[in-house]
């Protein structure tokens, strides 16, 4: 089966009570038995629903991948990947990554013994040089959020691997229809499916994907230990969001090429984020391992500071000034006071989250629109 049909109809099949072609709602708790243990392989709802099930399984067909999860926000997928670890074992991560996944490393899991490093991840080597003894796991976010820097995953694999280490990819802002690191060689995928895969701004949820059973069977057991679960009419709306995935994404390519090429032309602009560029330093490995660049860009205007780049955002029309990203809609962010507060300014600004920086998630909205609303915002 070919991505677009995945879908659609992966891992899906229709209700067997009345052949609803969607699955239902299953709003329930509990599960009637005929005798203790006597139960149609649903016993309560934190292990286990059909429709978080349909979901699930649809994360896995999408991803390439055998098993899929979904948690109540991505952030709680990535607490129950960062579970599979120990006191005293490292992690390697992406030092450019969305400021709520640097803070549950740094505020939460170090005070459990669990030691992060954080590095630029664009010379495989280079991560080679941070394994110990004790490292378990590489953190790879890429493209990263939001300087849309690209990580080689296939390069990072053969580290992670022949250093019997677990490799986890945070693919949210690629999505399957872009990349899929589980073909790549990476062992866990992961994703804020309040993001595209959800893709209208209704639901906060987590996803992870996986090939290996061992790996699987541990997740799950943290699923359903640690509860951090989404509920079926999350489910539902998640699913439904992935069958229009494809023509989304296509959309969101599209307009996010136009833009990107429209603000690199802007006499106003000093500088463009976008994996698409020729000169983007990444943009090879872009290239090879994604089939299109996505519709997130950052960027920072001449001259630019604090307070300007803030009235640029309050300035737009269409584009929403809101956290968060992938939806139909367009929205704006400003990273510094935004996304990426919980990262002090020195170490954001290491990796080049100045307060001058906007990031825009493109939408889905007619093209025109869009630059005419920048436009206006930019002046
Ligand atoms: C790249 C990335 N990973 C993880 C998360 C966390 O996901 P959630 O907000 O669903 O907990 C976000 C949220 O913005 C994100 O952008």
């Amino acid at each position: 089966m070919k991505f677009n049909t995945k879908t659609i109809h992966g891992g899906q099949k229709h209700d067997p009570a009345y052949g609803a072609v969607m699955p239902p709602i299953y709003q329930t708790s509990t599960y009637a038995q005929t005798t203790p243990g006597g139960h149609k392989g649903f016993e309560y709802s934190r292990t286990h629903n059909p429709t978080r099930k349909a979901l699930e399984d649809s994360f896995a067909s999408i991803e390439n991948g055998t098993f899929g999860l979904a948690f109540g926000s991505g952030l709680a997928a990535i607490d129950a990947v960062i579970k599979l670890l120990k006191p005293g074992d490292e992690v390697i991560s992406t030092n450019d990554l969305y400021g709520g996944t640097y803070r549950l490393f740094t505020k939460i899991f170090e005070d459990f013994g669990i030691k992060f490093h954080f590095i630029g991840m664009e010379n495989a080597d280079k991560v080679a040089q941070y394994i110990t003894k004790n490292t378990r796991l590489i953190w790879v976010e890429t493209p990263t959020n939001p300087m849309m820097n690209i990580v080689d995953i296939k390069a990072i694999a053969e580290v992670s691997k022949k250093n019997n280490l677990l490799l986890a990819v945070d693919n949210t802002f690629a999505t399957p229809y872009l990349q899929r690191p589980l073909d790549l060689g990476a062992d866990i995928v992961m994703h804020s499916a309040t993001k595209y895969l959800g893709g209208h701004s209704d639901v906060v949820m987590g996803a992870l994907v996986v090939k290996d059973e061992k790996i699987a069977e541990r997740l799950y057991f943290i699923q359903n230990a640690s509860g951090a679960i989404c509920g079926p009419q999350d489910s539902f709306l998640v699913l439904r969001g992935i069958k229009t995935l494809h023509i989304r994404m296509q959309r969101h390519c599209e307009n996010g090429r136009a833009i990107a090429t429209y603000l690199k032309n802007h006499p106003k602009i000093e500088k463009v984020y976008w994996p698409g560029f020729e000169d983007h330093p990444n943009h090879q490995i872009a290239k090879e391992q994604m089939d299109d660049y996505g519709g997130m860009i950052s960027f920072v205007t001449k001259g630019s500071d604090f307070e300007s780049a803030i009235k640029i955002v309050e300035n737009l029309k269409i584009f929403t000034l809101a956290e968060s990203l992938g939806g139909v809609e367009s929205l704006a962010g400003h990273p510094a006071s935004m996304t990426h507060a919980s990262i002090p300014k020195e170490e954001r600004e290491k990796t080049g989250v100045v307060d001058a920086l906007i990031r825009l998630s493109v939408g889905i909205e007619d093209i025109d629109d869009l630059i005419e609303d920048l436009e206006q915002a930019i002046g």
